[in-house]
């Protein structure tokens, strides 16, 4: 299977959202990563269901969507609505996560559950096979364009074998300072798909810049 490449609209430029989405349309990017932030869990805030039902309307591929949020079940509907495939919630955020794992799963999304870096894996161990999808922070969420932080190399790999012990198809998905360098280590340690934001869209040539983190 090749590299799963999710370009993250958080680096776009907002007052061209609709040719930055059709570059990704015509690329090889296999979803959208859309980043939802309250200024609360996170400190920072970014958009919000009015650009997200906007943008829905002319991309093609599909919505990952990651809340950065506190009580992100409150949106499992909107996020639905929005026709998003991931809904990833962060651990840190959801006392009942295995409610709201099934929750978004009945709303017909692939639940995911995302880990900050500080946060250990053997926290996922009772939760990970009602998932689609870990997402492993390799940078502190919030802001885009900041430095990759190394352990996550180590951490995606002990994901790879806990998985691989249970027979699982859970993808592990890696965001925060990707590029060829980062992205080169992550998938060798077992990484199935990387976000990029500025990476991408600060490139001269985004389309060959999404092709190359696919190649690897
Ligand atoms: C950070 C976001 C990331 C961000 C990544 O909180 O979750 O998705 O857009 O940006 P880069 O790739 O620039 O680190
Ligand atoms: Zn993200």
């Amino acid at each position: 299977m090749s590299t799963i490449v999710a370009p993250s609209l958080l680096a776009a430029d907002f007052l061209h959202l609709n040719r930055d989405i059709e570059m990704l349309n015509r690329s090889e990017a296999d979803w959208i990563h859309l980043d939802i932030m309250d200024g609360v869990f996170v400190p920072n805030i970014s958009f919000g269901f009015p650009v997200i039902n906007q943008l829905r309307k002319i991309t093609l591929k599909p919505l990952d969507a990651h809340l950065m949020i506190v009580t992100p079940e409150k949106f499992i509907d909107e996020i639905a609505a929005a026709g998003a495939t991931y809904m990833n919630v962060h651990y840190e955020a959801c006392p009942h996560l295995h409610r709201i794992v099934q929750e978004i799963r009945k709303k017909g999304m692939k639940p995911a559950v995302t880990l900050n870096p500080h946060t250990p894996l053997s926290l996922l161990e009772e939760i990970l096979p009602d998932l689609e999808m870990v997402l492993l922070m390799s940078v502190n969420p919030g802001f885009g364009g900041q430095q990759f932080i190394e352990g996550t190399i180590r951490k995606v790999a002990q994901l790879r074998e806990m998985i691989a012990k249970r027979n699982s198809s859970t993808l592990i998905e890696v965001d925060g300072g990707i590029n060829l360098e980062t992205g080169r280590k992550l998938v060798d340690a077992g990484a199935d798909v990387l976000v990029a934001g500025s990476f991408v869209f600060s490139s001269d040539d985004p389309i060959e810049t999404i092709r190359q983190l696919k190649a690897l």
